[in-house]
């Protein structure tokens, strides 16, 4: 059976730094508040020349040099961001020049936070149709240049970064990627969701949350969709090796882990250092945990995201 193989992992953070002490001197907030309610104790926010472009350059780099190929090799580009360079052209086509990829197949996709398990599905199945052999799968985000820095509800959650994969088409029954399972509800558009856009305001709008009911919808929708996943292959919550979440609030790892109960050390949780990095935040943790050694090849993975829209989605792969 044709499988897409993850090859190699790389991620990207911007320079600086910030502390949760750093906000309480720009909004009314504690580093106290910060760390119960969410786990967040740092994020890193893009300077002026760091853009998603560029951070998603760098961590495709990383990806194809982890992979040992040629960037050359890559015949397929998926960029998942809610915060492109551009309105057009897709910043997939950035990364594309920028590494100098004379042709190939590069887009982007947007599904907030789940962009990346969108980006993961669309480069799969494109790579088991005979397309393609070689993509690389991108979430990149620069959130802070949508965040409302006047409001403390929404501004201490979220960072930048990137993270990328690459996946190769090969031969065998249990690598690779195993199964994606995605859903989308677009009636809680209202909930999280940016308040401007070329086509409406023609501005680029800030970001707009009701924090309590996403965190409600969201233990739910990432518990059933994690199931449904694991359903399609067969396997049980004791047989998955790590749990690769989107990390929005260490509250939310926390309660999904106990409705599937799996073990809290089964859950790679880098919220507390990148903070809410939307599409950036699976593959940043996966890329994290691959170099410092916890998940290793033949482990069982389960990928998952939830985010505006609402969109969510979840992957199990064989690393
Ligand atoms: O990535 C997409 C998915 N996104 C998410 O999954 C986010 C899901 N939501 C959450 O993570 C949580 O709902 C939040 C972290 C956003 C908020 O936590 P919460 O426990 O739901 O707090 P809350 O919104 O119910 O607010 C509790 C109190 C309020 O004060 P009152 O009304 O009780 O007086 C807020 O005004 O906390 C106040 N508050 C703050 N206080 C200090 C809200 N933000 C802050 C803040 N600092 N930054």
């Amino acid at each position: 059976m044709r499988r897409s193989v993850i090859l190699g992992t790389g991620s990207a953070l911007p320079k600086r730094r910030v502390s949760n002490a750093e906000l309480a001197m720009r909004v009314d907030t504690s580093d106290e508040w910060i760390v119960e309610r969410t786990g967040i104790r740092f994020r890193h926010i893009a300077g002026d020349d760091e853009t998603t472009g560029s951070l998603a350059t760098d961590a495709a780099r990383r990806a194809i040099e982890a992979a040992g190929i040629d960037a050359a090799d890559i015949d397929l580009i998926v960029l998942a961001t809610a915060t492109p360079d551009q309105t057009f052209p897709a910043t997939a086509t950035r990364v594309q020049a920028a590494l100098a990829i004379d042709d190939c197949v590069a887009f982007d996709v947007g599904a907030v936070c789940s962009g990346f398990l969108y980006a993961l599905q669309v480069a799969d199945s494109m790579i088991r149709a005979g397309a393609h052999t070689r993509a690389l799968v991108i979430g990149a985000e620069t959130f802070s240049r949508i965040v409302d820095w006047e409001d403390r509800t929404t501004c201490v959650l979220f960072g930048d970064g990137a993270g990328a994969i690459v996946l190769e088409a090969q031969d065998g029954d249990d690598r690779g990627i195993l199964a994606t399972r995605l859903h989308a509800d677009g009636r809680h558009n209202g909930l999280l969701y940016v308040d401007g856009g070329p086509s409406t305001t023609g501005t680029v709008g800030k970001l707009r949350m009701k924090g309590r009911e996403v965190f409600r919808h969201a233990v739910v929708n990432l518990a059933a969709v994690m199931n449904e996943t694991l359903a399609v292959t067969g396997h049980t919550p004791e047989q998955v090796d790590w749990v690769v979440p989107h990390q929005a609030n260490a509250r939310i790892l926390d309660a999904t882990a106990r409705k599937l109960n799996l073990p809290p050390e089964k859950v790679i949780v880098t919220v507390d250092v990148h903070a809410n990095t939307s599409a950036a935040s699976v593959p940043l943790a996966l890329d994290t945990a691959v170099r410092d050694g916890r998940i290793r090849r033949g482990n069982l993975l389960v990928l998952e995201a939830m985010g505006g829209g609402f969109t969510w989605g979840a992957a199990i792969v064989r690393y």
